[in-house]
């Protein structure tokens, strides 16, 4: 195990994901975590992430500085490497204006410990303003770029390994070679995590805590809970009992499709709650998008508490599984809204009222970690990697207030949209593409008749994660093809624009 300390570098996460995706297993903690806690997950080997801010700014953050008597390699990484020479009786300078940031060539010094197997020269990224001016005594300088002479150092007999770039991002040629030498070689860590035989893992203790007591989950078509779902049908078939809320939010047809797939596979105590009323009516009048937000949050509980109370009635439910995912949990990650907010209010009411207990099999895997599960479980290719959908659903995508016709517009828009979008092949290549309604009624013409109708704003994104993200270069002739079948199939819509605006400063969603 290697541990990750996090300093809200937008990294951290990538690093603990590059590290389980060479074979071996890693944990984030929060920078502050204290010596007991970091020394209970018996780690090999320790990263310190980099950080948004300056280590020479006056409330700089530090971890417990005992971590750096600990008997064991520590790999520090941008504001971790500054941290490290700073402690170890290096110095720093302000470079202002100096920035680096970008792909820079580095010419290594030392091949022996961290850069073993690398060229004399590697491409690597670098994002830093600081720097470290003079090393520590007993540490050598490994690497240096054209504006920063210290871009890598190390003393061999402390461990301890400083690297000013950033190996975890793919600019980094050799980024993964870096942090195999590092992990394995200096570590000595075991190639001993993979998902193969994680489906086998993750079920026995399920079926040992959960015997032969019910277990409730909300599902909404989603892969996070649909791979939940489908573990726990795995371990538990006969308990597991699971809702789908049918808010009349999703898109067109998901209702349906994914009723179909839990009936297929067999799943023996599948219900769909038809609460579209319900939530249309919650929505009425509401034109803020955090008030709408809240207002599904709540809908959403209150309607699944209802059922959970009548279930509650005929099984002996003890359990409350959640599709929460390893992103959900950490504090750096990026709070995603209302899911977010979903699920910690289940959390809060719930499993409170009914005395449930939270089962959560996904909480320390990555979201491309739960997905190939899914497939190792069996679930459908199209199903398991699909775009994300937000919890509110088209709520989002429509400004302003929520109506039957609006919900009506975006969906069928929605529709014909995905539909030329996987026809053209486009589908793998972006992130998310969906319409967004834009409640302006503007003038059109139509068959020789004047026109007064809303406009659809198509959104296609490409994006890693989600946090940030660049406009999709769909061609031409297939926006064209999109746009003529939107306004001659949907009624309502006579003008389609294509969004152009990267995430930041812009969002994904809309609102
Ligand atoms: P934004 O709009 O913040 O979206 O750029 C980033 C990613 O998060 C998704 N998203 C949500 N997902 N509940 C979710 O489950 C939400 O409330 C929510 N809001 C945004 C969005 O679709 C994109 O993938």
């Amino acid at each position: 195990m290697i541990i990750v300390l996090d300093f809200g570098g937008q990294y951290a996460h990538l690093i603990a994901r590059r590290i389980k995706d060479l074979g071996t297993q890693a944990a984030i903690l929060p920078y502050h975590a204290s010596v007991d806690e970091i020394r209970k997950h018996e780690p090999l080997g320790i990263v310190l992430s980099g950080a948004p801010a300056a280590i020479t700014e006056k409330d700089a953050i530090r971890p417990d500085m005992k971590i750096m008597d600990f008997d064991m390699p520590i790999l520090g990484i941008c504001y971790g490497e500054q941290l490290m020479a700073q402690h170890y009786g290096g110095s720093l300078a302000t470079r202002g204006a100096q920035r680096e940031y970008g792909k820079e060539e580095m010419q290594v010094k030392g091949k022996n410990g961290i850069f073993k197997g690398l060229k004399d020269q590697e491409t690597v990224w670098m994002s830093h303003g600081d720097a470290v001016e003079k090393l520590p005594k007993g540490f050598t300088v490994t690497g240096s770029t054209r504006k920063c002479a210290v871009a890598a150092f190390e003393n061999s007999e402390k461990k301890r390994y400083g690297l000013q770039f950033h190996p975890e991002v793919v600019h980094t040629k050799n980024g993964s070679k870096i942090l195999e030498n590092f992990v394995f070689r200096i570590c000595g860590a075991a190639k001993d995590y993979s998902l193969k035989g994680l489906d086998e893992q993750l079920s026995i203790p399920i079926q040992k805590e959960v015997g032969k007591e019910g277990v409730l989950i909300a599902v909404s078509g989603g892969v996070d809970s649909l791979v939940t779902a489908a573990l726990l049908h795995r371990a538990v078939p006969e308990n597991l009992y699971c809702v789908l809320i049918d808010t009349g939010l999703m898109r067109k047809g998901e209702i349906e499709e994914t009723s179909r797939y839990f009936q297929k596979q067999g799943f023996q105590h599948f219900e769909v709650v038809n609460a579209e009323k319900r939530f249309l009516e919650r929505l009425q009048g509401i034109l803020d998008p955090e008030k709408k937000r809240e207002a599904i949050g709540h809908t959403f509980i209150e309607v699944f508490e209802e059922k959970a109370r009548e279930l509650g009635k005929k099984a002996n439910i003890r359990f409350l599984a959640q599709g929460t995912i390893y992103p959900d949990r950490i504090e750096s990650a990026q709070a995603s809204g209302a899911a977010e907010k979903i699920k910690s209010h289940h959390n809060l009411t719930l499993p409170e009222k009914m005395h449930l207990k939270v089962i959560e099999p996904l909480k320390d895997l990555y979201k491309d970690e739960v997905r190939h599960l899914g497939e190792i479980l069996g679930l459908p290719k199209e199903r398991v990697w699909r775009q994300p959908f937000p919890g509110p659903g088209l709520a989002i995508r429509i400004l302003g207030e929520v109506t039957p016709d609006r919900l009506s517009i975006v969906r069928e828009t929605d529709y014909v949209y995905r539909e030329e979008i996987r026809k053209a092949g486009l589908d793998k290549g972006v992130w998310q593409y969906f319409t967004a309604l834009i409640p302006v009624k503007v003038v059109g013409v139509m068959a020789d008749k004047r026109t007064y109708e809303y406009m659809i704003a198509l959104r296609a994104v490409t994006s890693k994660d989600g946090m940030t993200a660049d406009f999709a270069r769909i061609p031409m002739d297939v926006l064209e093809r999109i746009s003529s079948r939107i306004v001659n199939d949907v009624k309502g819509v006579n003008r389609v624009l294509y969004d152009v605006s990267q995430k930041p400063p812009s969002t994904i969603e809309y609102e």
